[in-house]
């Protein structure tokens, strides 16, 4: 079967890492044939494919059978929805996008092509200690969650970090802070595990740690619809940070770290609140540790997938249509927060959209993709 023809929009720090996976062959059943930046001096990089200035005009060449869409995130949905419309199958870098009401278009433009395949960049569900949690969740091994904790707050970015591209952390450009940009990847996770919570309550710090507009510190206090309830905490101003997913449930505790550790009960937390002889008698307890070498096949595994799910169909690691929880996550932490007051999930959508509108208009404005410098984005994978 011939390859997938691949094209690429958006080739600043995450489009040229794909671009380069492709272009070594890393990704089987893929040829990169077309890229695409509005910065032409990005297109240097790839002499020996076809090169444009403007997506449309890719898309027209009808050169692609398939488009991965790079770009900061406001053009995430345009141009996904474009390349749908053009006959297109779709991988989007996340986020899905900046709001619901804006990801729910991109949704609907797939709804009118379901014959076509709609991904987004999910690479951390392709960490071995989040699927390994996902299976013990899914075969009901912990028994019901009572309670998630998450601090994430390795995501350190130092002043040089924003300066490297006008796009970064302003309304207008980026839609957002943390929420938005690093922590896609954890209320992913999050949603992909436990289900999108029903209530959320945000405090975000807007320009905590940083000379910023916009969000870089949250915490946030979530309900789920099981009756689970959560804390979410975040930041890129704080060293050394920590990325600690904590879940009490019916059969104890599991703490993702390096390793998954679980403290597994017998009885069951409930059996033995109900039965217990003593005051203080505590369930019998049993540590049990996993441990996982590499953080799995993260985007170019993601790619794969999608590659092979466009040549011979095939689930999904990224299903577009799950890339909204996170975005709609994200939306409730900085709105509840914004608006101050607790709020039931799904959001208002049309109200959540207008005030991105307001934000957008009254932060600093929006930059030229000739502003943005390369960030060499290298050392920053690993574990994210
Ligand atoms: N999955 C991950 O781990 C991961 C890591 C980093 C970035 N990302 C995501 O990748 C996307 C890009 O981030 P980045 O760090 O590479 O940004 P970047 O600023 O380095 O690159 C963006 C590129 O898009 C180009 N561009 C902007 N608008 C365009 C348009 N309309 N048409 C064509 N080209 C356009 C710019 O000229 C620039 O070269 C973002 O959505 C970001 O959140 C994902």
């Amino acid at each position: 079967m011939a390859d997938v023809r691949l094209g690429i929009v958006g080739l600043g720090g995450m489009g040229a890492q794909h671009a380069r996976a492709l272009v070594d062959g890393a990704i089987a059943g893929a040829t990169l044939v077309a890229v695409c930046d509005s910065d032409p001096s990005r297109l240097e990089a790839f002499p020996l494919v076809a090169r444009f200035a403007s997506c449309d005009d890719l898309l027209a060449s009808g050169q692609v059978d398939a488009l991965v869409v790079a770009t900061p995130h406001y053009d995430h949905v345009p141009l996904g929805v474009a390349a749908l419309e053009a006959g297109v199958h779709v991988l989007v870098e996340k986020p899905l996008a900046v709001h619901v009401a804006d990801g729910q278009q991109l949704l609907d433009a797939h709804d009118r092509r379901p014959d076509l395949v709609l991904g987004f960049m999910a690479n951390q569900r392709t960490d071995p200690r989040y699927r390994f949690l996902k299976q013990l969740l899914d075969q009901g091994e912990l028994g019901a969650v009572h309670r998630i904790s998450w601090t994430i707050t390795d995501w350190f970015r130092p002043d040089a970090y924003y300066a490297s591209s006008s796009w970064r952390a302003t309304w207008a450009g980026e839609g957002g802070g943390v929420l938005i940009n690093q922590c896609p990847h954890q209320l992913d996770l999050l949603c992909w595990l436990f289900g999108t919570p029903s209530r959320v309550r945000g405090f975000c710090q807007l320009g905590k740690w940083h000379d910023l507009e916009v969000e870089d510190a949250c915490t946030a206090y979530l309900e789920f619809p099981g009756g689970a309830t959560g804390v979410f905490v975040t930041t890129t101003g704080e060293a050394p940070g920590v990325n600690r997913l904590e879940v009490a449930t019916d059969r104890g505790r599991v703490v993702v770290e390096e390793d998954v550790r679980w403290t597994r009960t017998t009885p069951s937390v409930t059996e033995q609140l109900r039965t217990a002889p003593g005051a203080f008698d505590l369930p019998a307890l049993e540590e049990l540790t996993y441990s996982f070498e590499g953080w799995g096949g993260q985007h170019h595994e993601v790619l794969a997938n999608f590659v092979a799910a466009v040549a011979h169909g095939g689930a999904l690691i990224g299903p577009g249509v799950e890339g909204l929880a996170a975005v709609e996550c994200a939306n409730a932490i900085l709105m509840s927060s914004l608006w101050d007051r607790t709020l039931d999930l799904p959001l208002d959508r049309q109200a959540v959209a207008e005030e991105f509108r307001h934000l957008a208009a009254s932060g600093r404005p929006a930059p030229t993709s000739q502003q943005t410098g390369i960030l060499d984005l290298s050392d920053s994978f690993g574990h994210h």
